[in-house]
């Protein structure tokens, strides 16, 4: 059976949602499943705009066998070789073996290292080269490292949409709402969307900057993502969100405790610093026990607030090992230009703070607010103090 929606006159969604997958590249919790999307476009040549992860390859044949009808495929268009959108490129090719693939050099490549038997099949582009399917015509912009470096973005000049490949994309199947127009974004979307990005794209910064300032030269007016809603309206709105997100510029003025705790005392002074700054009016934050939320979500909020606030215990002479594992993640999708505070905790040979310290001196712009909060086993009213005077000081940053 097919599930298919039109996007334009001439083109037409064919991808599928997976709501079964629990980990995202077996790492990331999608408790509200993914989509894959492509697309079909008929002209007076049938493009394919890239393909689905396998274990949606049951409906996505279906789809592009309705869509064409009792037409052949022409080309496939191959954005990205990731095997979340490449996987069912060979069983494409054995049912439409006259397709050519149009594709980047370094895309032909990977797709031969990941075993696909495209011999004479592949017409490879460069940035700005452009091609007519007949009505259509497409202009290639290169995109590398968003999110891999054969990544390129088709650009449909005729109707103005752009297929963007992983950028703009998000988590979250699309339960029917192919639209971003057709949800509430805001509420049921942004966070999955932030958390996507920042995971899987965050530490490309530079390259999604680079990319945005190409698309500003563009008159788009749908934008057509690998994974998540389809953007035909309001598309500055999302636009502003990357530019943000590329930029590590924080979205909004508030405050991100993540915490690492033993026995409670740690999370007490994380509840309470949490308090303090609520009473000071300091509501926009967000606290996180490091050991319990996985780290994508935290990650996400590491982007989204402009305060970051560490907090943990001492452990074997470290930063705990869950605290350490996120700050290290940071490193790796390159946070920064955050206003931070630290607090550790220990009963005896107290380190955490300091460690934490050096890390952040290895990141960009992580500015220390204040010198760090140190507790001895339990907080005590000296630590309340303490906690007082960092609220203060974070309350007067925020508000200032
Ligand atoms: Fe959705 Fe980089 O693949």
């Amino acid at each position: 059976m097919y599930n298919v929606r039109k996007v334009t006159e001439d083109l037409y969604w064919v991808g599928a949602n997976d709501r079964r997958l629990h980990l995202f590249e077996n790492i990331h919790p999608i408790p509200q499943g993914v989509s894959y999307n492509a697309y079909v476009l008929l002209d007076d040549k049938t493009v394919l705009f890239d393909t689905v992860d396998w274990a949606c390859g049951r409906q996505f044949f279906d789809n592009v066998s309705h869509v064409l009808g009792d037409r052949d495929l022409d080309y496939i268009v191959v954005n990205h070789v990731e095997p979340d959108h490449a996987a069912t490129l060979g069983e494409i090719l054995l049912r439409y073996p006259n397709a050519k693939i149009i594709c980047t050099a370094k895309a032909k490549t990977f797709l031969e290292q990941f075993g696909f038997d495209i011999d004479g099949k592949v017409e490879t582009v460069k940035g700005g080269d452009t091609k007519s399917f007949g009505k259509h015509n497409v202009a290639f912009v290169l995109a590398p490292m968003v999110h891999w470096p054969e990544v390129m973005m088709t650009f449909d000049t005729t109707d103005g949409v752009l297929f963007s490949a992983d950028a703009f994309g998000s988590f979250k199947s699309l339960d029917g709402k192919l639209f971003a127009d057709e949800v509430d974004y805001d509420r049921d979307w942004l966070d999955e969307a932030r958390r996507y990005y920042t995971n899987i794209v965050g530490k490309y910064g530079k390259n999604v900057q680079a990319v945005l300032k190409k698309a500003a030269g563009l008159d788009i007016k749908i934008i057509c993502p690998l994974h998540g809603l389809v953007w035909r309206k309001d598309i500055g709105y999302f636009i502003d969100k990357y530019q943000h997100w590329a930029g590590y510029e924080a979205e909004e003025q508030g405050v991100l405790i993540a915490y690492a705790s033993m026995y409670g005392n740690t999370e007490e002074v994380a509840d309470t610093l949490a308090n303090e700054l609520a009473k000071r009016g300091v509501t926009n934050l967000a606290v996180y026990d490091v050991s319990k939320t996985d780290k994508s979500y935290i990650i996400s909020d590491a982007f989204k607030y402009s305060h970051i606030v560490f907090a943990s215990v001492t452990y074997n002479l470290n930063i705990y090992p869950t605290m350490h594992d996120l700050i290290n993640d940071m490193q790796g999708l390159a946070v920064q230009n955050k206003t931070c505070a630290i607090i550790e905790n220990g009963t005896w040979a107290i380190k955490a703070g300091s460690l934490i310290e050096d890390e952040l001196a290895k990141m960009k712009d992580m500015r220390l607010l204040t010198d760090k909060v140190t507790v001895k086993s339990a907080p005590n009213v000296d630590s309340h103090a303490a906690l007082e005077a960092l609220a203060d000081a974070i309350a007067k940053d925020i508000h200032a």
